[in-house]
């Protein structure tokens, strides 16, 4: 292609970028909820990183429209990031605080989406504390789709040590922050998933849709006694 000579409806406009990364994000919220219908595995959705409630909102209009019947929980501080000094967690974006929304704010938010009340269960807490064994709060069983937005990998570790056993085979894991990750060294959501998962009894990894410029989701195998796909890990 003779690039000089492209039409100017083919070049970017300003701000268009964010509606192209929106739709693929909707788009990638309706396949895998038609991925779960197709295969029939039901259970609940559970999002990591909440704040803005625009990945609940899709993942809700997603759900909705193919007929997936998930109940949708909310995991998050409400009060952003923690705080952290573990080089695992560095990114230049991502300190004390920030992304911060409250609780109100975020139903508030879902209310005007038009999600509907009955539809979710937020979770509020830092996950040291609100995933941990000893909470008696109603928590998810089974679940078939996990979005997981938190960023740190310290954080993407306790959301996945708490998935362990409530996830199922076919379920949908997927990591917005996939592609972010610290300047220098191994970090972040891709770090924790490379280890979680690397020698995890139960499960393996089959690679599905890749969205946007950062994220990356995979869907949850049972290792049982079959040999693995070449095309897994
Ligand atoms: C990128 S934002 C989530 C954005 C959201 N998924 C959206 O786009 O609609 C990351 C969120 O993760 C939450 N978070 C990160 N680590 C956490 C932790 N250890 N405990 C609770 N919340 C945490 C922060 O409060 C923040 O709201």
């Amino acid at each position: 292609m003779n690039y000089r000579t492209m039409s100017r409806e083919l070049a970017y406009q300003p701000g268009e970028q964010f509606r192209d990364e929106l739709l693929d994000l909707k788009a990638f919220m309706r396949r895998a909820f038609q991925v779960l219908v197709y295969n029939a595995i039901d259970g609940d959705y559970a999002e990591f990183g909440c704040c803005g409630a625009t990945t609940f909102t899709l993942a809700w209009g997603a759900a909705d429209l193919v007929g997936h019947k998930a109940h949708l929980w909310a995991f998050d501080s409400f009060e952003g990031l923690p705080s952290s000094t573990d080089p695992r967690d560095a990114h230049t974006g991502w300190t004390e605080g920030v992304m911060a929304m409250t609780e109100e704010a975020f139903i508030g938010r879902c209310q005007a989406n038009g999600v509907p009340e009955q539809a979710y269960t937020t979770v509020p807490g830092f996950y040291s504390e609100s995933l941990s064994s000893g909470s008696r709060d109603p928590r998810p069983g089974r679940i078939c789709f996990a979005y997981v937005d938190c960023d740190l990998y310290t954080s993407t570790l306790q959301a996945l040590e708490f998935l362990g056993d409530r996830l199922c085979h076919g379920a949908v894991v997927a990591f917005d922050d996939y592609y972010c990750f610290s300047e220098s060294h191994p970090s972040g959501e891709r770090l924790a998933v490379t280890e979680f998962f690397a020698n995890h009894e139960r499960w393996r990894l089959v690679p599905y849709i890749q969205w946007g410029w950062y994220g990356m989701s995979f869907i949850i195998e049972a290792r049982q006694s079959a040999p693995a796909p070449a095309f897994s890990w």
